[in-house]
């Protein structure tokens, strides 16, 4: 099933921009059009993680809001779980963390639970029960009893997280939820995506930390300046060709790791440790058993393959033009 699905859904905001420095006029436009989205056809399935990927600007929180109906399309259609927006039953089934959430921050963790559980129009036993379910999932437990603004930024984050889950939803749309968060932050979020497809939800999420996307998504989408770049899961859309090898060895003679070294991309000696970097196996396997050979010790050796960053890069890093108007996902 098809829990989302656009058709050449587009947005042109209209800027009516009055800009004043020192009290003088500096900068007027009047109805200045941006085109934020541009044609985009895209679905996501029932029980993925998708990632709407993209550089600043991109239209990732366009596309959201207008699936929030926040905003509204140009041009276009969007359907969720089948049906068109503004279906209440189908927004009762949905879980929302907005890009900048503004949370009331003299309010206590579950207070704030409570009041949004309260909004659910679930009765109170029930509400109970699940905050302290959702608590303990983002890790909040120890901070149910402190005021948001006690709260620092990744806390905020997993609140929220907590707050677009209460309602027990079937399809969840997180805009950049790993934004402004270390790299522990980060991968707590990631695990609780992760958490929310074992449970059998679909999760639609936004980033611009490619590495973050590429570890957890089902399938991804690339956008640039409006436009869908690219659609599909990591296997498609990276080559899946190995780029290089990378061997560090150990216990060998300088000379040695010269000899190693003729047929390497690169050399690192640092410590007693050289990084040789390969460009195709045989020469790997070639100086793996020449270490060998040598009394040397092999430490790893890892075949890299292509990156999201790698793949984005490529696409959209010398200003490539999207591959294909509104192609289908
Ligand atoms: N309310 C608005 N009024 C006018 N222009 C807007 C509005 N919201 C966004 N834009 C413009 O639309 C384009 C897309 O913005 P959008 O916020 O959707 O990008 P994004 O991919 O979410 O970027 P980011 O990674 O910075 O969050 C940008 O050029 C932005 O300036
Ligand atoms: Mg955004």
């Amino acid at each position: 099933m098809k829990v989302v699905e656009t058709i050449g859904l587009s947005k042109t905001y209209v800027q009516d921009f009055l800009g004043v420095e020192y009290g003088r006029i500096k900068v007027r436009f009047r109805n200045r059009k941006v085109e934020a989205l541009k044609d985009l056809t895209l679905s996501v399935e029932e029980g993925e993680i998708f990632g709407l990927l993209g550089p600043n600007g991109a239209g990732k929180t366009t596309a959201i809001k207008i699936l929030m109906e926040i905003h509204y399309a140009t041009r276009g259609k969007a359907y969720l779980m089948g049906r068109p927006l503004g279906d209440l039953r189908v927004k009762r089934r949905i879980g929302f963390l907005p890009e900048n959430p503004y949370f009331y921050d003299y309010l206590k963790g579950w207070e704030f639970l409570d009041f949004y559980g309260q909004l659910y129009g679930m009765p109170r036993g029930a509400r109970r029960a699940r905050i302290e379910e959702l608590l303990h999932l983002v890790g909040l437990s120890h901070a149910a009893n402190l005021p948001l603004k006690g709260y620092s930024k990744g806390m905020n984050q997993r609140i929220g997280l907590a707050q677009c889950l209460l309602n027990d939803p079937q399809l969840v749309i997180l805009d950049e939820p790993q934004s402004g968060l270390d790299p522990l932050g980060r991968k707590e979020v990631r695990d609780i995506i992760l958490r929310l497809r074992e449970e059998g939800r679909t999760v639609l999420f936004s980033s611009h930390i490619l590495s973050d996307a590429e570890m957890i998504c089902d399938r991804v989408a690339i956008l640039y300046k409006g436009e869908l770049v690219d659609v599909g899961s990591m296997n498609e859309l990276l080559s899946a060709k190995t780029e290089q090898y990378e061997l560090v060895v150990s216990g060998l003679a300088e000379a040695e790791i010269e000899k190693l070294g003729s047929g390497a991309r690169r050399v690192l000696v640092s410590e007693g440790q050289a990084l040789l970097i390969y460009g195709d196996e045989g020469s790997v396997q070639e100086a793996v058993r020449r270490t060998i050979q040598a009394g040397g010790k092999i430490e790893s050796m890892t075949p890299r393959k292509e990156s999201l960053e790698d793949y984005f890069i490529r696409q959209v890093g010398g200003g490539a033009r999207p591959r294909s108007k509104g192609g289908a996902a």
